[in-house]
Formats: C-alpha cells, sequence, structure tokens
C-alpha cells in the first residue's frame, strides 16, 4: 500500500523541483505520475525533441526515491500536429469537427494520427524504457473523457464498414442479423452502410450496437499499439491506463486485458454531483460523496487486471468540472484512501500535487496551494502516510491485494450498451441499476466482486446480474454450473431479453424464444410482456413476511415454467419474485430499500452472514482486516461482531462523522 501523485514538472520552474521531489518523500508519496500532457514540451517543433528538462525532473524525482509513473503524451497532440493533419480531429454525431484548444481532440480511427500516437509513444519509450527511476506506464489518459470514443470522421466509417464485412462475412448475413427488412433497411453491400446518425427517428438498434462495439474495439486497437511498443522497450515495467468512473463508452474488460494494472480516477464528489442520484442524494452526500461511489468502482477494477489495481487520480478538495464543486469534509480524503486499500488498490496517487494558477483546472485543488502552501487533502494524505509507517513499523502485514469475496455482481458492457440504446423507459440506466443494487448489498454488510460476462461464477456463493440482458450460451453454462454446484443466482429484470445482435432471443436451432431466453430452464419463468413505468406510477409487491414493497421504473409480465412465487404485484397477483431452485428472480425494479431486504433473503439463503449496518457506514474486509468508514456527519458506533477476536489498529468502536476504523482479526 503506497501512495502516489500527479505532477506536472513543466508547470513549475525547475527550481521548485528539489523541494517539491523532498517534501513528497517526506509525505510519505513514492509514486509520482509525469507527462501525459507534455507532448508539445516534448516535441516543441515537429521532428525536434527536447528531452532536456524532462531527463533533469525525472533525475530529481530519482534521486529522492521517488517511482515515476512514465506517460504517453498522446491525449493531447500539439497544435503544429493538427495543422499538418487537420483531418485527424474527430468529429462529433452531427459531423461537426472538435476543435483544438483543451484536449482529447484526435479520432481513434485515423491511421495518420494511429501513426502518430506510435512514433511519440517509440520516443518516449526508447527515452525512459529503461531509466532506473521509471517503474510502470500509464498509457494516455482517461479514454474517451469528454464523449470522445465515437466519432463520425469518414476514417471511422470505413473502419466500420471494415469491421461489420469481418464480422458478418456477407452482406445477407448481416441483414438477416439485424433484421433490416424491417422498414425496408436491407443493403446490398457493406460499402452502403453509414453510421447511424441523423437518421429521420431512432436508427436501428442492431446497427448502433454494432458502431458502439467497432468504436470500442477502435479504442482497445489503439492503446494496443501503444502497449506492444512498451513492452518492448522497457521489459518488466507494469503497463497501465487510468479509467473513469461511471463510464461505459467503451468495454474496460477489453482494454484491460493488454494492461497489468487497472488504474481509475477516483472523484467522489464529482460523480454526485454529475451522475444519477437524486436531487436528495446530492444534497446529502455533497461533502462525502455517496458511500458506495468509490467502493463500486474499486470492485469494479479491481475485476479487470486479475485483482492488481490503483486509484491513479484521487480528488484531494473541490473540482473544477462538476455541476457544483463543494469542498470535502475534513478527514475524507483520509477516508477515501483507507477504503480504497481496504479494496486492494497497490497505489493511492492523489491528483494533483499543486493546484495550478493558469488554465482550465486553475479552480481545482491539488495537495498544495499555488503558493505552495499545503492544503487540506495535503494534511490528510500527510497523515495516511504517517498511519501506513506506523503500521509498517509495528510489524503488521497489511496484506495488499488478499481480497477474497463471496459475491459476485456481473458487469457486462455488451449488455449496458443494449439497455442504454433500448431503454424502454426514460429513467430505465441499467447502470444505475447495477449501482443500486451493488449499494444494497453493501448496506448489507457484504464484500462484493464485480466481474465480467468471462469470469468463473461458481466460487462465489451468490452471483447478481442486474441487466444482464444478452446470455451467451457459454454465460448460461457458467451459470447453470454454478447453481449445480449450490451457487445462489438472483437475476434482475430484463436478463437474457436478447440475442447477440440484438434482436429477441433465438436458441441454436435459430427459432425466437422470449426472454429469459437461455435462462428459461434456470429461472423457471418465461416473460411475456414488459412495460416501464413513469414516476408516480410504482405499484405495490406483496412480500411474504416483508415490508409492502414497490416496483418502480419497470416491471413484467412472468409466466411460470417451474418456479416457486414468492412475492406478487399486489394489482393483478402475477409473480413479482420468484425462486426456482437456487435462482432467484425479480420481475422489475424494486425501490432502494426493497432491494436491501429482498436480497438479504438471497444472501441468507445462500448461507451469507449479512450485517446491516449504521446508516451511512460501510465496513470493507481483506486478508485479516476489516475497516470501517463513517460516511455520515454524525458519530456512529461499530464493531466486528466478536470484538475480542479483533483489535482496533486505527480508531475505536466509535466513529467520529467522517472517520474510519481499522481492525485487525486475530486468528
Ligand atoms: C481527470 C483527468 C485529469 C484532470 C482531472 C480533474 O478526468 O484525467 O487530467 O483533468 O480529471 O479532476
Amino acid at each position: 500500500m503506497e501512495l502516489g501523485t500527479c505532477y506536472y514538472p513543466e508547470h513549475w520552474p525547475a527550481t521548485w523541483w528539489n523541494d517539491d521531489a523532498r517534501r513528497m518523500r517526506d509525505m510519505g508519496i513514492r509514486w509520482v505520475r509525469i507527462g501525459e500532457f507534455a507532448w508539445s514540451r516534448i516535441e516543441p517543433e515537429p521532428g525536434q525533441f527536447d528531452w532536456t528538462w524532462l531527463d533533469q525532473a525525472i533525475a530529481v524525482l530519482h534521486a529522492h526515491g521517488l517511482k515515476v509513473v512514465m506517460c504517453t503524451p498522446t491525449a493531447t497532440p500539439p497544435k503544429w500536429l493538427l495543422d499538418r493533419m487537420p483531418d485527424m480531429v474527430a468529429l462529433d454525431p452531427s459531423g461537426q469537427p472538435r476543435g483544438f484548444g483543451s484536449r482529447r481532440h484526435y479520432c481513434f480511427s485515423h491511421p495518420g494520427y494511429r501513426a502518430e500516437s506510435r512514433r511519440i509513444t517509440q520516443q518516449v519509450a526508447d527515452r525512459y524504457g529503461q531509466h532506473p527511476a521509471v517503474a510502470a506506464w500509464q498509457t494516455d489518459n482517461e479514454y474517451g473523457c469528454h464523449d470522445t470514443v465515437l466519432s463520425t470522421s469518414p476514417a471511422a466509417q470505413h473502419g466500420f464498414r471494415r469491421w461489420l464485412a469481418q464480422r458478418y462475412g456477407t452482406i445477407d448475413a448481416l441483414n438477416a442479423a439485424w433484421g433490416t427488412v424491417f422498414w425496408s433497411q436491407t443493403y446490398r453491400s457493406f460499402d452502403e452502410i453509414d453510421l447511424p446518425v441523423q437518421t429521420v427517428t431512432e436508427a436501428h438498434p442492431s446497427h448502433r450496437l454494432d458502431w458502439r462495439r467497432f468504436a470500442s474495439s477502435e479504442v482497445r486497437a489503439f492503446n494496443q499499439e501503444q502497449t506492444v511498443i512498451l513492452r518492448a522497450a522497457s521489459p518488466g515495467r507494469p503497463i497501465t491506463h487510468n479509467f473513469m468512473g461511471f463510464f461505459t463508452e467503451f468495454d474496460h474488460h477489453d482494454v484491460a486485458a493488454d494492461l497489468d494494472i487497472a488504474t481509475w480516477d477516483s472523484y467522489p464528489l464529482g460523480f454526485t454531483q454529475n451522475f444519477f442520484l437524486t436531487p436528495e442524494e446530492k444534497v446529502r452526500y455533497a461533502r462525502t460523496g455517496h458511500p458506495d461511489i468509490p467502493a463500486f468502482h474499486h470492485d469494479l477494477y479491481r475485476g479487470m487486471c486479475h485483482g492488481r489495481w490503483w486509484v491513479m487520480e484521487q480528488q484531494p478538495g473541490p473540482v473544477n468540472w462538476a455541476s457544483w464543486n463543494p469542498a470535502p469534509q475534513d478527514g475524507m480524503v483520509r477516508l477515501w484512501t483507507w477504503q480504497a486499500f481496504a479494496h486492494g488498490a497497490e497505489v493511492v496517487s492523489y491528483f494533483r500535487w499543486r493546484q495550478a494558477p493558469f488554465a482550465q483546472e486553475q479552480m481545482h485543488t491539488g495537495l498544495h496551494r499555488p503558493d505552495r502552501s499545503l492544503d487540506q487533502g495535503g494534511l490528510e494524505a500527510t497523515q495516511v502516510g504517517v498511519e501506513l509507517a506506523q503500521l509498517a513499523a509495528s510489524g503488521r502485514d497489511l496484506q495488499t491485494g488478499q481480497v477474497h469475496n463471496r459475491v459476485a455482481l456481473v458487469f457486462d458492457y455488451d449488455s449496458l450498451w443494449m439497455a442504454q440504446i433500448q431503454p424502454q423507459g426514460a429513467d430505465y440506466n441499467p447502470l444505475e441499476l447495477h449501482f443500486r443494487i451493488y449499494s444494497a448489498l453493501r448496506q448489507l454488510g457484504l464484500d462484493v466482486d464485480i466481474v465480467g460476462p468471462q469470469h468463473p461464477l461458481n466460487t462465489y456463493r451468490l452471483v447478481v446480474l442486474p441487466a444482464q440482458l444478452h446470455v451467451s450460451a457459454r454465460l448460461a453454462h457458467a451459470q447453470e454450473q454454478a447453481a449445480q454446484s449450490g451457487t445462489h443466482i438472483v437475476l434482475g429484470p430484463r436478463c437474457g431479453a436478447k440475442s447477440a445482435t440484438l434482436t429477441f432471443p433465438v436458441d441454436a436451432a435459430g427459432n425466437t424464444q422470449l426472454p429469459p431466453g437461455p435462462l428459461t430452464r434456470l429461472a423457471g419463468v418465461r416473460v411475456e410482456r414488459v412495460a416501464s413505468l413513469p414516476p408516480g406510477l410504482s405499484t405495490p409487491v406483496k412480500l411474504a413476511n416483508g415490508p409492502a414493497a414497490q416496483m418502480q421504473r419497470w416491471r413484467e409480465d412472468w409466466a411460470l415454467d417451474g418456479a416457486q412465487v414468492i412475492a406478487t404485484f399486489a394489482d393483478d397477483g402475477r409473480p413479482a419474485i420468484t425462486q426456482h431452485g437456487t435462482v432467484h428472480g425479480v420481475a422489475g425494479w424494486l425501490a432502494d430499500a426493497d432491494w436491501c431486504f429482498w436480497l438479504n433473503t438471497c444472501a441468507q439463503a445462500a448461507g451469507l452472514l449479512t450485517t446491516p449496518l449504521p446508516e451511512d457506514v460501510r465496513i470493507s474486509r481483506w486478508g485479516d482486516w476489516t475497516l470501517a468508514c463513517n460516511f455520515s456527519d454524525h458519530a456512529r458506533q461499530w464493531q466486528p461482531a466478536s470484538p475480542s477476536a479483533a483489535s482496533a489498529v486505527l480508531g475505536s468502536a466509535l466513529l467520529p462523522p467522517h472517520g474510519i476504523s481499522l481492525w485487525h482479526h486475530r486468528q
């Protein structure tokens, strides 16, 4: 468990670097990420490189024993490159080119820019690949940030046609798979297929899905070209990319397959303001962030690179980019840092070392203020540095990476895209559904792995599929095997509702099926009709021995095919919740508290011990350790079930507001 920071030597006088590095070291920082936006300083004129400043900056960091995460600078191609190659920019869905003057102004599909990306990557890799200070690499910066995955450029159009030809082989196969007979959309050749934009009304869903898959594969290919170069020039150094929060524009499992470590950028307050939380939640968690936002992503990204993951950018104070930018409550930066470690982070790195006095992010805080004084985030990072050192000195093994959970939540980008393309109700947001279900599990005190659809399932006691619209034969088989070995499976609404091309599911003989398609036998139900529910039109559900529950946003009419009814809709008596062996099904979107109640019964059926927690307290367990985090503005009481078998190493059973306690369990 180590601390890091994002540093921009090019923003500061060289005379400050030594003092900065010394202070990093004193603060307990071990990793420094540099260079991701420095292309115009590295190559000020085409083909003319200025390495002197960067050589010197790295030498200074090295002299202080700091490890460098070196980045490829491809997120910010310089002005001279755009002037030479004006068509390298992405075009937005209306065909307008992206302008110069911020960042990420490139099209993933442009062959000329791809060559430039390889060229500059090679240059940086040749220069620093063997440097003793360079201990890891980051490719580019936040692929897709600012809506930059999809491009309607001619290069993207051309690439998409090629990709379709490869996927379908013949145009007849594509016509059949998409169902282009509808509205006379039949194509005679791949060259006739445009990008699905500017259509009069909704473009064909299968077309849109394949466009998103293509765009995702372009991100992967772009990244892979860099990783190939970096591995050859800098063997033995892990490669990462910094992913984002609540971001599903490309398949992160695919991109991560070419990386050694997944990292992500954690801005809990910004995400709380900018995403789907209710107005009440946005106020309530304005200064702490929603308790489950960081952990949701920690658990998601831990599932990408065989468990190796970091926070590459940790929010240190107010940011500049959210609708509103409140300041974290004192203590939250420390709490977020410890929580990340408790979920298995190897490194937590703060963005940024010092607030910039100029340009777009001058309102974004750092660990230091622009006048070099220490800010609140810096104070708290220092505290964590001291705590880590004390724990190390006490000889306690913090068991980095020892996260072994018994609950899995399946997260599949392909299914998310299907539901985003075909939401059917304005507030049917599949990402939110995953988050709400995850949050319910966390409120029950459960530790969760978020896994891709290829991940083995039978090592878990409980597997939840919140919105697995497409269930491949392989996934259906994995679920059957898991169920046979006693794993309990929870199926959310819309599971198994679509084929791989976003049509109704088809069986092996090519016959159309009703949802849940390949899961029919397992779930013991058939879905006869689905309906979305506008706000205010929720339906009461009668749970045996439970509170009066509500189904909101979405409901389905199910016919039974072997399953047992656990709860019914109050209005028409149809099944709302079913059980078939170890498979639990829900015919809609439950209200938040009802997810908690019902998932608790599923978890108990699976033999899991749930621990209802005080409001806004969360616990995270790894190895012999438990961390308790208090996200509320009030003191809370929490201690492990058998306190005599555990000792509080940090804090105590009385959790102060925004405080933590760390418990070590004796064996
Ligand atoms: C991230 C990005 C950083 C910086 C930061 C501000 O999205 O990677 O470069 O812009 O946000 O919060």
